[in-house]
This record gives C-alpha cells, sequence and structure tokens, in this order.
C-alpha cells in the first residue's frame, strides 16, 4: 500500500499532536523527540478524539479520562497498571490497543501508509 501525505514537518512543533483524517480515518500525529508517530485518532474507551492528548516519553495521555497508550505500539497502559484486570471483567472489553501506521518524512512532508502494524 502506498504512503499518503497527511502534513508538513513544520505543522507539529516537537512534544505536540495533531488530528487528521486519511481516507474517512482519523489519525493523530505525534512528534515526539525521536521522530513522528501515527496512530488511530479515536480512543479505545469512548471514542472519543485523541487531539490535544499530552506525549510525555513516548506515552501518549488521552485528554477524556487519561488512558494511557504506547505510542509506537499502540498498547493500552491504562488501567492495565492501575486496575486488576481479573477483578474487573467489564473492563477488558475497553482496554483494547490503539492501530499504529507506519510513518516517513519525504521532503519535509509526513506520510503515512494506512496498514494496520499490529
Ligand atoms: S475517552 Fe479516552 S480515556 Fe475515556
Amino acid at each position: 500500500m502506498e504512503y499518503v501525505t497527511v502534513a508538513r514537518v513544520e505543522d507539529i512543533p516537537q512534544g505536540q499532536t495533531r488530528l487528521v483524517e486519511v481516507e474517512q480515518q482519523p489519525v493523530l500525529l505525534i512528534h515526539e523527540s525521536d521522530g513522528f508517530y501515527a496512530v488511530e485518532g479515536l480512543c479505545s474507551h469512548q471514542n472519543l478524539p485523541l487531539e490535544g492528548g499530552q506525549v510525555w516519553r513516548g506515552v501518549l495521555d488521552c485528554p477524556w479520562h487519561h488512558f494511557q497508550y504506547d505510542i509506537r505500539t499502540g498498547e493500552n497502559l491504562y488501567p492495565q497498571r492501575v486496575y486488576p484486570l481479573d477483578a474487573l471483567p467489564q473492563l477488558r472489553s475497553q482496554v483494547n490497543p490503539l492501530k499504529t501506521y507506519p510513518v516517513r518524512i519525504v521532503n519535509q512532508e509526513i506520510q503515512i501508509q494506512l496498514i494496520k502494524k499490529n
């Protein structure tokens, strides 16, 4: 599958995110200290947009109720860190990972591939 240009490097300062739509799919672009990342744009908790979420050391914090995701793998780190899932089985359906997408930079353009990586 081809890469699609979704923004320019200068559009997203380091430490910030931007929600874009690619082929009707919301995608969150993240400019972390070591490069750009792309994850699906809606939180697995209540399907709300992740735009405005803070990123710190590779972890994205959802601005709504603070689920946390590894931006490299999409793993949902919270509430797994907080609640014993065996004791709260109803949480399982909400503790889903985010899809992540391959990112490359070409001539200062941020390009993503909509193939699911995980
Ligand atoms: S919508 Fe993200 S944690 Fe609730």
